[in-house]
């Protein structure tokens, strides 16, 4: 029989953020700038899908369907509305989500920071005011000694360079900012953030809750990045820009990690005392693959475009590749690149009808398999998303939950997709069973059950 089993002990559980999901996080910066008009379809967080209020009866589905764990987030707008004033209540609250997750025995990965900024911050400049990361590890003191006793998984920081990028080098999230020096600034800052949020952790627990050691560390986007392969010099200025993303989105980070020193090209490097190897594990959050084209009419995005879908790949409602394939190059060059465990944090597809998902989900938990079959120390899995959620500046028009959330109802009613049961027949199954994919997507046989993918190779 064909079949892929995971470890024993392999940690399965889905995945979600603060501000997606919670609603009402009034106090921060995407509050003000949602207000401003800013999201494509003309969505606000709102009341989001209202998990603030509706945790239990999600938490109570989570166990219904068998999910072992989650990954939420705590918002820090919510915690310190204003400098220095705790917010007494949404302490207690957030006390009482995870009392009804550790209630239920589901496993909680906690994100300290996902994206959002309290108002006060982002008013005082965000993460290029110096004393940022001062403010930020006040409130770290706070958070964390309030709710140490829960995470069995913390991530300091969710993809920090998406924000730094998409907020102080691309101008799409707050604060709109395009400049390249703010950008390295706030990298650097964010380093910074993450080792001091990494100390207070460790200073302030000795294990996680089921007795194993604490785990900390950061969840990183990393696409697979490549490039077109145009011929020519079109083709070496494709080769040089697929280095430059790289670098950009997520190499420069983990090599400070691994030196700690962060350096950028025709730039001093700047050296943050302590922070190297300041990884328990290593976090991976997964989607697709972008080719790099050169295109002589792209004079903003360094004559790259970024969008292009090669032949015979299919894409997402995000307009995204599924290439599974990147999934398993972009575990192995990380475990090659750390040596450190390694949680997949989130992986998973917009996709409203649920007619890609099942195969999406198959394929690239096949790779992940292979990838811990080729000797990667890979311990969890979580699926990006737990419901229907706010995808930033798309809005609630794109749906990545494994549970659909019905905006139109005002009891927002919760329905889990065809994937929703999948997942759990492949939690209880603990891998991957041949009748799993005959019932859900036999056009995933190939992809699963197939000849592997061709060996990585390096640029
Ligand atoms: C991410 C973001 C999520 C997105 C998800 C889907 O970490 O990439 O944390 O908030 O919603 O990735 O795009």
């Amino acid at each position: 029989m064909k079949e892929l089993r995971f470890p024993q002990g392999f940690i399965w559980g889905t995945s979600t953020a603060g501000h997606q999901i919670e609603g009402n996080n009034i106090h921060s910066d995407w509050w003000e700038f949602e207000e401003k008009g800013k999201i494509y379809d003309g969505t606000k967080s709102a009341k989001a899908v209202d998990y603030w209020n509706r945790f239990e009866e999600d938490h109570r589905l989570m166990k219904e369907l068998s999910y072992p764990a989650f990954r939420l987030g705590i918002e820090w707008a919510k915690l310190e509305p204003e400098k220095g004033r705790y917010d007494l209540s949404a302490l207690n609250h957030y006390r009482k989500i995870f009392d009804s997750l550790r209630d239920k025995g589901i496993k909680i990965c906690l994100t300290m920071y996902h994206w959002v900024l309290p108002l006060w911050v982002a008013k005082a400049g965000g993460w290029e005011n110096p004393e940022a990361v001062n403010w930020w590890t006040n409130y770290c003191e706070k958070a964390v000694k309030e709710f140490a006793q829960y995470p069995d998984i913390w991530v300091t920081l969710n993809e920090p360079l998406v924000p730094a990028a998409a907020g102080y080098l691309g101008g799409e999230f707050p604060p709109e900012k395009k400049s390249f020096k703010s950008f390295i600034g706030v990298v650097a800052a964010l380093l910074r953030a993450h080792l001091n949020c990494y100390e207070v952790i460790h200073a302030n627990t000795s294990s996680a809750p089921d007795g194993t050691a604490v785990k900390a560390g950061v969840a990183q986007a990393y696409q697979w990045i490549e490039p077109w392969g145009s011929k020519g010099l079109k083709g070496l200025y494709e080769r040089f820009m697929t280095n430059l993303f790289r670098l950009g989105s997520f190499e420069a980070w983990d090599k400070a990690i691994c030196s700690g020193r962060l350096k950028f090209p025709l730039r001093r490097s700047v050296e943050i005392p302590r922070l190297k190897g300041s990884y328990d594990y290593s976090g991976i959050n997964y989607y697709f693959r972008f080719s790099l084209r050169f295109d002589a009419g792209k004079r903003g995005e360094g004559l790259i475009d970024r969008d292009s879908i090669p032949e015979g790949i299919e894409k997402t409602q995000m307009g995204w590749q599924i290439y599974p394939k990147g999934f398993y190059l972009v575990i192995k060059d990380n475990w090659e690149r750390f040596k450190k465990p390694i949680y997949i944090l989130e992986n998973g597809i917009a996709d409203d009808k649920d007619l890609q998902r099942p195969k999406y989900l198959l394929e690239h938990l096949a790779q992940v398999h292979r990838a811990i079959k080729d000797g990667c120390d890979l311990r969890g899995y979580f699926q990006w998303a737990f419901t229907d959620n706010f995808e930033w500046r798309e809005g609630f028009a794109k749906k990545f939950g494994l549970i659909e959330c019905d905006y139109k109802d005002p009891n927002l009613t919760r329905k889990p997709r065809k994937s929703a049961y999948m997942y759990s027949e492949i939690i209880r199954e603990n891998g991957i069973t041949e009748e799993i994919v005959k019932k859900y997507s036999p056009e995933a046989e190939e992809g699963v059950f197939g000849k592997s993918p061709a060996l990585f190779q390096r640029l």
